[in-house]
This record gives C-alpha cells, structure tokens and sequence, in this order.
C-alpha cells in the first residue's frame, strides 16, 4: 500500500484495523499472509520464538519483488542462536555512551551542512544538502567507511531499497555493495597488518573478530553492507520527513524552538508518527493462537509498525502530531531480538540536526506543496524523494 499524504500511514491500514488486530490480505505473488494492526499483538509477536526472521527459508515472505533477491540474511535475516553471536559482537559500539562520544563529530557534521545550506540558499533541496548526507557522514565515520565514495554506495542502496527495482536490480546492487566492503575489508586488513591505528567499527571487527577467527570475511562484509544502508537510508528518510512534518505543524516547530530541550521528545514522537520502516516481516516456525486466530506453520506474517503506533488503545489521539505528548513504547525501532541496533545513533542524529536547522534558520518554509514531493512506493522505507525549502 502507498501512502497518500507521506507522513501518514496508507488510508487502507484503518480499514484492515477494522477486521481486527490480525487480518488477512493477499500479497503480489498471490500468496495470502497475516497483517498484524494491534500494538498489543505486534509486540506479542515479536518476541514470540515460534516466528521466524530466517530469510534464507524458500516460505520467508516476499512482499515485492526486490526483497526475493538482496542478501539480507545476516543479522537481520537470521534467528537466535546465530543471531545473537553476531548481535553480541556489534551491540557495544551503539551503547548510548559510545554514541554520545560521537556528539561532538554529529554536531560538526550538521553544522557544515547547514552552514552550505544557507551559503547556497535560499532556494536549497533538503533532501541531498542535508537529510541524506548527514545520516551518510555520520555512518560512514562510526564504520570507517570513505564518504568519497558516498555517490557510488547511495545509489546502490537506493536500488536495493526502493520497490519499484527489480529483483535482479535489487540482487546486483546487493552483491556490487558487498564486494566494495570484500575489498575494503582486504585493504583494512592489510593496514591494519602494517601498523596502522584502528579507525572505526570495522578495524575494531577486523581486530577482535576476523583476525582471531569468529568472524568470516563474507559475513563481516554482509554485515557491514546491512549497517551502512540501514544507517543512512532509514535515517534519511526519517530526517526528511521530520524537517516536511515539522514545517506542516509550525505550532509543533516552535515548541521545539523555543526550548531545545524539547527535542529527545519530539524524536520520539515523530519517529512514532513517522514509522518510516514500516515493513517488519516474519514467517511461523509452529503454530501460534493469538486474538481468536490461528497462525499455521509456514505462514507468512506482515507487522506494519506504522499501524501498531497508531493504535488508539495506547496512544491518545494518535493521528495527531505532539512534540509534547511524552512519546514512549512506540515501535518504529521494532520489538524483540532484532530491535534496531542503530537506534541510539539514529535518536542522536535526529535530535541534532532538527534542533539546530529550526533555530539557526527560524524562518525556514516549504517551496513545494505537499504532493509534489515525491511519496516513496509502499515497500520501501517510507520519506520523500525531494524537499525544496526557502526561508
Ligand atoms: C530512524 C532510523 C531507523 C529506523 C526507523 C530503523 C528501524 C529498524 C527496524 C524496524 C528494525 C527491526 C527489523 C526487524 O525486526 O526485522 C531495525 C533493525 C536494525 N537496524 Fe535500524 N533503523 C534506523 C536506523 C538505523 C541505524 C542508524 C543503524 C546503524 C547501524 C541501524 C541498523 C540496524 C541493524 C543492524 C538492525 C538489525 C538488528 C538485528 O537484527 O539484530 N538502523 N531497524
């Protein structure tokens, strides 16, 4: 489903909530699958054991085509145990303290980008002068990743993530990006052998886990692939349609405004209003009974998070934007297991850059009405390809 008005989720979702917390809806292929719209149920199941996130299974579902072809299946693609080896291995660089030593650097970066905001403007994109490349800076120093070749790994992701690619655009993306980390990996290493200090994320992997053997290159470099699109892409659409949100609810802005400490509050709040990644997906490993119904083995299971944070049982009003609603509990970041990784860095980024572009430019507006931004297609990670502002 597209969304009609890109910050709100598809007209349809309220109607499937009208079935019950779990419908049935019928997927491209054909194949029938469970669309799960209740808070409560969602986070019921997404710490239930007996649904899969294996996407090297043939049942795993494939809600467009693109998704039947990228290599998702590290991390991500994967179920406890070997899931949680690998998420052990990485969960102590995104602790909130490690990503409060990247403040300062965070802060320089939006700082730059806004300072050739105004040096451009007015008359300036936002989307490519500041909620892409910010997101992209940022992760490419957490992983020690070139941002020269920033162009190159954008456009790759863009083809893996967008639903309009093809399978086969989508798997050739996919591999192009890992064999650019295989080879970045190699180069690392060979630094790294020769004496050089580690610098970022993958140096500490190569170090402490593929030198010593727990790690193969391969799956570094899948991982390593996974962090920088989910790391940019999902950030960058969130920051873009935060800046659109904030514009359309000017009230909203001034609050945030008129004191920054309102923004750890009104990230919380958008990324519940916004839940760009709204395309958890699972499959049953053994029967479960839940809400009345029964989910059988093999079935495909859709958990729109988009849905469950609009949930009037545990959000008042909740299509209404509050900066100041004390937003908690909301699942934009997912439940269970794989609850994002990056969250803390994506929270840190979002705060940053949405309290500083609103005070230094105070007067910032929309050049373009709404429906000429560009919605993203429904399985994609939700945002706008274009946001023209002046001030
Ligand atoms: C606002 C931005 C972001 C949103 C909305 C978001 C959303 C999500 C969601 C919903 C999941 C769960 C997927 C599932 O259960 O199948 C997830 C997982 C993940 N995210 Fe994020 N994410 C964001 C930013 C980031 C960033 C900055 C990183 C940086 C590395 C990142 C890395 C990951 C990883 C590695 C996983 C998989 C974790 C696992 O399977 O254990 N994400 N993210």
């Amino acid at each position: 489903m597209a969304r009609g008005c890109p910050y709100h989720p598809p007209a349809g979702y309220a109607e499937l909530r009208e079935e019950g917390p779990l419908a049935q809806v019928q997927l491209y292929d054909g194949r029938v699958a469970w669309v799960v719209t209740g808070y409560a149920e969602t986070r019921q199941l997404l710490v239930d054991p007996r649904l899969s996130s294996d996407r090297s299974r043939p049942d795993f579902p494939v809600l467009v085509p693109r998704m039947a072809a990228t290599k998702l299946t590290a991390l991500v693609g994967m179920d406890p145990p070997e899931h949680d080896v690998l998420r052990r291995m990485l969960i102590g660089s995104f602790t909130v303290k490690r990503v409060n030593d990247l403040r300062p650097a965070i802060l320089r970066i939006v700082t730059e980008r806004i300072d050739a905001v105004l040096a451009a403007g007015p008359g300036v994109d936002l989307v490519p002068a500041f909620a892409l490349p910010v997101p992209s800076t940022t992760i490419c120093l957490l992983l020690g990743v070139p941002y020269e070749d920033h162009e190159f790994f954008e456009e790759q992701t863009r083809q893996m993530l967008m639903a309009t690619s093809t399978a086969q655009e989508a798997a050739d993306a996919s591999a192009t990006l890992i064999a650019y980390f295989e080879r970045l990996v190699v180069d690392k290493q060979a630094r790294l052998a020769a004496g050089a200090r580690p610098e970022g994320l993958l140096d500490e992997l190569i170090t402490e886990r593929l030198d010593t053997g727990e790690l193969e290159r391969d799956v570094l470099s899948t991982i390593a692939m996974f962090m920088l699109v989910a790391g940019h892409e999902t950030t960058a659409n969130m920051m873009a349609l935060s800046v659109l949100t904030l514009l359309e609810h000017p009230e909203q802005a001034d609050r945030l405004r008129a004191d920054p400490a309102v923004a750890p509050g009104a990230v919380e709040e958008l990324l519940r209003f916004l839940s760009v990644a709204d395309e958890i997906q699972r499959v049953v490993k053994a029967d479960i009974e839940i809400a009345g119904v029964v989910l059988r083995e093999g079935d495909a299971v859709y958990l729109p998070n988009a849905a469950a944070n609009r949930s009037a049982e545990v959000f008042d009003d909740p299509d209404t934007f509050d900066v100041l609603r004390g937003t908690r509990h909301h699942l934009a970041f997912g439940y269970g297991v794989h609850q994002c990784i990056g969250q803390n860095l994506a929270r840190a980024e979002l705060e940053i850059a949405l309290r500083e572009l609103v005070t230094r430019i105070p007067t910032l507006r929309a050049a373009a009405p709404v429906d000429a931004l560009g919605v993203k297609p429904g399985g994609s990670v939700q945002g706008i390809l274009r946001l023209p502002v002046v001030w």
